[in-house]
C-alpha cells in the first residue's frame, strides 16, 4: 500500500519536492491513464495544505470533461476559452490566479474557492486536458506550487498512455 509521508516539518520546498517523488513513485510500473490519474488527484489533494479541489479535465470533442478528481462534485463540462481551465487550455499555459472574483470568466465550481492553479496537460503539441488545483484561501499558490505541478504533469506524461 502507498503510503503518505510525513510532512508536518516540511518547508515548503520540501513539501513541494516530495510530492514529485511520491508521484513518480507512485506512478511507476503502471501506464492506465484513469488509474494513474485518479491516484494524482488523491496524491496532490491529501499532500498539499489548504486545497479544497484537485483533479483533471480532458479535452474531448473541442470541450473540457471532467475526469477523475478530489473534492466536492465539480462542473462537468467546461466550453474552449471559459474559465480559468479553458484559458489554461486555450493559451497552453500554466495559469496561477490568486483571487478568483478578479479573473473575469471565472468558473464557480465551489464557491469556496478562493484561488487557483491550473496546468495543461500537453502531448507532441496537442493540450490533451489541464489539472486544475482551488484552494479556500486567497493567493495560495505561487510560481514554486506551478513548477511543482508541472513536473507532475511531466511524471505522469512520460509514465502513462494518454491520448492515444
Ligand atoms: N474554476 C474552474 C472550473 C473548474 S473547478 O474549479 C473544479 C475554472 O474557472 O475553469
Amino acid at each position: 500500500m502507498f503510503a503518505l509521508a510525513p510532512q508536518a516539518s516540511a518547508t515548503k520546498d520540501e513539501l513541494l519536492e516530495g510530492l514529485v517523488e511520491q508521484a513518480r513513485a507512485l506512478l511507476a510500473g503502471e501506464r492506465d491513464a484513469t488509474a494513474n490519474t485518479a491516484n494524482l488527484a488523491s496524491l496532490i489533494f491529501h499532500t498539499l495544505p489548504d486545497l479544497n479541489w484537485a483533479g483533471f479535465y480532458w479535452m474531448k470533442g473541442g470541450e473540457l470533461v471532467l475526469g477523475p478528481f478530489q473534492g466536492k462534485p465539480a462542473c462537468v463540462r467546461i466550453a474552449p476559452g471559459r474559465g480559468v481551465c479553458g484559458t489554461a487550455a486555450r493559451e497552453r499555459r500554466t495559469i496561477v490566479v490568486p483571487d478568483v472574483d478578479k479573473f473575469p470568466g471565472h468558473i464557480a465550481c465551489d464557491s469556496a474557492s478562493r484561488s487557483e492553479l491550473v496546468v495543461p496537460v500537453e502531448k507532441d503539441g496537442a493540450v490533451l486536458g489541464v489539472l486544475d488545483l482551488d484552494s479556500p484561501s486567497l493567493a495560495r499558490f505561487d510560481a514554486a506550487d506551478a513548477r511543482a505541478i508541472e513536473r507532475v504533469v511531466a511524471e505522469l506524461l512520460r509514465a502513462t498512455d494518454l491520448g492515444s
